[in-house]
């Protein structure tokens, strides 16, 4: 295999120093009862710290919205309990050695894929819709909005208060802000709506900006976006370079450090039509257009993507060459990794050791886990 020397050189954003380039993917394990997280994911959070993981990004945790999640068991983000319950994880992974951020969110209108259950408050999303042409939840008010960008604030500053490293904010997917972006989810005819990407990203931009007013000029703020969507896993926002710049410079100019670009599949290019199907990846893309640091990340390791790992199917091992030449070349600065890590807390320290006989393929029903 390829030296894995370029996964271990260290990277400064800000005030954060991280050993390596190596980043747990945000996982939502729906196993915090009440909202609350305890022992357990303290406990599986310090095994990856432990394990060598550079960046640790946790599960999605939601705003201080009455409908901000869509299942019982995703971790608040707001409120005494859930704050102490972070504040624990936070300590168990420094005191392992590792740095984490929490994942910042709101599901909008989207229901959960593994249960039926839902909020006592109405759904909201930008206008009423989960997918174009299907109606769901209420279209929010401005004032809904102005709240909404509030509660990720104060969320920020509670990430800041309780000693995390930094934060992501969940941007991707489908979900509340993702809804935004997406022309099929927002019909809005005021300034969050509009024909163009950069019209649709006022709201992201909002919140963007007042997370930043929240932590100040040294907190590193991650933005995690996704052109594929829970509700249409070929959907395309940005078809060109020109309008993935018109969709991204105006959050980096509102205050993002790091462009978290998901990918099921991370050597997929994002314009093949412009540089071959070889070409740059949507991390690739991002960067060089915006000058932004940026994490890949999507089927690291193993043979399946995310979704066939849903869907039952084992993943087996895979070398990690294409993505070490793709590092090497300065395509994107750091990657992201997720179900190798759920399967494996170990899995970072197995790289370093060149120990590759010893990785693990992904069983579904680790999924089921939390250890
Ligand atoms: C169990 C599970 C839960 C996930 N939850 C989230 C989440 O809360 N937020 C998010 O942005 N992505 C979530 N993802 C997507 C992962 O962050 C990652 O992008 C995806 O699994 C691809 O990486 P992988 O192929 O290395 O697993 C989840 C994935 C899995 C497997």
């Amino acid at each position: 295999m390829t030296s894995t020397d370029i996964l271990f050189q260290p990277i400064s954003i800000k005030a954060l120093d991280l050993p390596n380039r190596i980043v747990m993917a945000p996982m939502t394990r729906g196993q915090a009862p009440g909202g609350v997280p305890g022992e357990a994911q303290a406990a599986y959070y310090r095994r990856r710290a432990a394990g060598g993981v550079g960046l640790i990004l946790s599960e999605g945790t939601v705003v201080d919205r009455p409908a901000s999640r869509n299942a019982p068991g995703i971790p608040f983000f707001h409120g005494e309990a859930a704050l102490a319950g972070w504040k624990h994880v936070v300590d168990m992974v420094h005191a392992a050695g590792g740095r984490m951020g929490p994942q910042i969110w709101h599901t909008g209108s989207v229901k959960s894929f593994s249960s039926d259950w839902v909020p006592d408050a109405p759904v909201e999303s930008p206008s009423g819709l989960v997918a174009p042409g299907t109606r769901r939840g209420q279209a929010m008010s401005e004032e809904a909005i102005a709240d909404t960008v509030a509660a990720f604030a104060r969320a920020a500053a509670e990430a800041k208060r309780l000693g995390f490293d930094t934060l992501e904010i969940h941007g991707a997917h489908g979900y509340l802000i993702d809804q935004f972006f997406w022309s099929g989810t927002n019909e809005r005819a005021d300034r969050f709506g509009g024909a163009s990407l950069r019209r649709r990203a006022t709201f992201a931009a909002d919140v963007v900006a007042a997370i930043r007013a929240a932590v100040g000029a040294d907190f590193p703020i991650i933005l995690r976006v996704s052109q594929w969507k829970q509700q249409d896993y070929a959907a395309r926002m940005a078809t060109t370079p020109a309008e993935m710049g018109e969709w991204l410079l105006p959050l980096v100019e509102a205050g993002v450090d790091v462009l978290h670009c998901s990918q099921r599949r991370f050597w997929e290019p994002e314009f093949p039509e412009i540089d071959g199907e070889g070409g740059l990846n949507f991390a690739g893309w991002a960067k060089k257009l915006t000058g932004a640091v940026t994490i890949s990340v999507g089927s690291v390791g193993l043979s399946g993507d995310v979704m066939t790992s849903y869907g039952g199917e084992r993943s087996t091992v895979v070398g990690l060459d294409r993505l070490l030449h793709r590092m090497e070349d300065g395509e994107f600065d750091l990657i992201a990794v997720g179900r190798a890590l759920l399967g494996d807390a170990d899995w970072v320290a197995k790289v370093r050791a060149g120990d590759l006989a010893s990785f693990r393929d992904f069983d579904p029903a680790a999924l089921a886990r939390l250890v």
